[in-house]
């Protein structure tokens, strides 16, 4: 979380940075500030709340500050200290000659505070950062070389950091490093840049850099030196990035997750094309290296995700073991890593993330890869740190999702599991032919019945306004939809911030039917197949308590109308696929609730997207 970014250059710095921070502003949106430096010193601004309430705060000092060259700036995702204007980055020394921004979380900032506060520092905010602003001071104190302050400050923390420095009396030279947190340098003719990702830079140069851990950068407007945690200089890895600059549009969408969940049919086009050729043809995954040896080898797959990826982690599971007899365990990533987990070199791991940087997934595939794994990433960003730890990946070419809340980036996830459970299936002989055929020939058909929901919104339209005031909301489902009803009742609490549940059908009668009365939204994912009529019975035990019963269904059944107040109609699909198309009115349903009660839709409170900290 947060974003950083940096220009050391001869252009006008200002609007450089709060672009930036525009493009990394699905990483925090709690408060933001710049550094830039003037001729006769640093001078800091920031605010709290959205981006726009910085620039804002900049108005008034526009015309002192338009000739600054060199700065730095931040986006943030509260860790330690409240989004406050105090708390807001950029952070400095006591004299405010050392200026910095950092990303990530430094673990041993009390005692470094403790330290430092006996040394005579005295504190001004309640963050973490604040240590290291001090920490590098002090070191700048005694070897008057703002590389060298940083590498030896390093040294001393614990912890996650993407920093970028600036001091007053280095004039020409802006430093970066970084450690278990992004950072790439962006080289452009006479200038160079910094930040947490591609976005921040993309539209300025193409040819970049993406710092190792422990790895230290120094620029000035015309060199850049990169030496590593000893002080030994290193050789530099430019690539040119495989990005185009995108223009960030609603294309006409009152906002971007409506816009997203509106991109999906072509989403799963895009993810098919190439992989799946035809019912009759294999499906090709040229970035996978699973050999019929490997799969022979493995005991089992262990899958790892958080969020909204968990669910599809979720459905992954029920998919992999249906199609190929592999035992499959799903496990919440910053559960995995506290425990001693059994993986070894039969276990195929797969990790599983929109934006391939999450903390926990990270470190718990870098756990698993230490203990000679397989390591299997399905990822929206190839380019990513966890895309760099793979032995094989499955790219899911959903495209930029702004929304925070992922919609896309799930059912490609999705459409990725089946890709991958089809092809093993095929290595390993596990699935029928006419299955399989079956499956191909369905799943081509997805996108034009999403479209079919996409075109026929008002039943959930209306369900929106009926239940948009309730205090809580319960999603059941069974059998494979169970991951869907997770999914739906996430959705909607993330962006309403109503208090929605999913609960497997059977599980109701076990505890949570007490809470059931006619004030209780109850939403059936009731999708044909092998457990209708139980999750049926279940829908009747809770109507039988007088909750306000929904179904989403694919069954045309007349007495589902007795049973329930609103059904929300899908088409008709196979059992096996019905989590894609479950989902689309979920989704649905959480936007226009979340529209109707005003709430900030993109951008929900107290989420970001990028969870880089633990
Ligand atoms: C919810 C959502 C989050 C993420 C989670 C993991 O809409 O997007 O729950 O799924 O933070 O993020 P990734 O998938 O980037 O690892």
């Amino acid at each position: 979380m947060c974003g950083i970014v940096g220009y050391i250059g001869n252009k006008s710095v200002v609007d450089i940075l709060l672009d930036g921070l525009k493009q990394l502003e699905y990483r925090g949106y709690d408060s933001s500030g710049i550094a830039v430096r003037c001729p006769d010193k640093i001078k800091v601004y920031k605010a709290v709340g959205k981006l726009e309430n910085l620039s804002a705060e900049l108005m008034p000092h526009r015309s002192e500050i338009s000739s600054a060259t060199i700065g730095i700036g931040h986006i943030r995702w509260a860790t330690h200290g409240a989004p406050t204007a105090l708390n807001a980055h950029p952070h400095t020394c006591n004299c405010g000659n050392l200026v910095l921004v950092h990303n990530g979380i430094i673990e041993n900032y009390k005692e470094l505070r403790e330290k430092l506060t006996a040394l005579g520092c005295v504190f001004k905010t309640q963050t973490d950062t604040e240590v290291v602003a001090h920490l590098v001071a002090r070191k700048y104190a005694e070897t008057k070389d703002l590389t060298e302050a940083v590498r030896m400050a390093t040294k001393e923390i614990e912890g996650a950091y993407a920093l970028c420095v600036l001091h007053n009396d280095e004039k020409d030279k802006l430093v970066a490093t970084k450690r278990n947190a992004p950072l790439l340098v962006g080289i452009g003719e006479g200038e160079y840049f910094v930040a947490s990702d591609v976005p921040a830079i993309i539209k300025h140069t193409k040819k970049a850099m993406y710092l190792a851990d422990n790895q230290i950068v120094t620029l000035t407007r015309n060199s850049m030196k990169l030496i590593d945690e000893n002080g030994t200089e290193l050789s530099q890895k430019v690539e040119v990035l495989p990005w185009e600059p995108v223009a960030l549009s609603k294309m006409g969408f009152k906002h971007f997750m409506l816009k997203e969940i509106h991109e999906q049919p072509d989403v799963i086009r895009n993810i098919l094309v190439g992989r799946m050729h035809s019912c009759d043809e294999p499906v090709v995954l040229n970035e996978v290296n699973l050999t019929k040896e490997t799969l022979k080898n493995l005991n089992r797959i262990q899958i790892i995700a958080c969020g909204t990826s968990l669910h599809a982690a979720m459905i992954g599971k029920y998919i992999i073991e249906n199609f190929c007899g592999i035992p499959v365990d799903v496990e919440a990533s910053s559960e995995y890593i506290y425990r001693k987990t059994v993986t070894d070199s039969h276990t195929l791991v797969i990790g599983v993330s929109q934006s391939g940087e999450t903390a926990d997934t990270l470190t718990a595939i870098k756990q698993s890869k230490a203990k000679g794994s397989h390591i299997l990433i399905i990822t929206n960003r190839p380019d990513s740190a966890m895309a760099r730890e793979a032995d094989s990946l499955l790219s899911v070419n959903a495209g930029i999702e702004v929304s925070v809340a992922a919609t896309k980036s799930y059912i490609a996830q999705l459409v990725s599991f089946y890709l991958l459970a089809m092809y093993m299936a095929e290595i390993k002989g596990s699935l029928a032919e006419s299955d399989l055929k079956s499956l191909k020939a369905e799943l081509m058909q997805v996108p034009q019945k999403i479209e079919q929901i996409l075109s026929n919104k008002e039943q959930i339209q209306h369900c929106a306004k009926v239940y948009a005031n309730t205090k809580d909301f319960i999603y059941i489902a069974r059998g494979i939809n169970f991951p869907t009803a997770l999914e739906g009742a996430l959705k909607l609490k993330e962006i309403s911030y109503i208090n929605a549940t999913g609960y497997p059908a059977g599980e109701l009668k076990h505890g949570p039917i007490a809470m059931l009365d006619n004030t209780m939204p109850v939403l059936s994912i009731l999708m044909k197949g092998s457990v209708y009529e139980k999750l049926l019975s279940n829908s009747e035990e809770a109507k039988a308590r007088d909750a306000r019963m929904i179904a989403l269904t694919n069954s045309k059944d007349e007495k589902l109308k007795d049973l329930f107040e609103n059904i929300i109609e899908v088409p008709d699909v196979q059992e096996l696929l019905s989590p894609i198309i479950a989902m689309i009115p979920l989704q649905l349903l959480a936007y226009y609730i979340a529209e109707f009660l005003g709430k900030d839709v993109d951008q929900p409170r107290n989420l970001a997207k990028s969870v880089t900290v633990e």
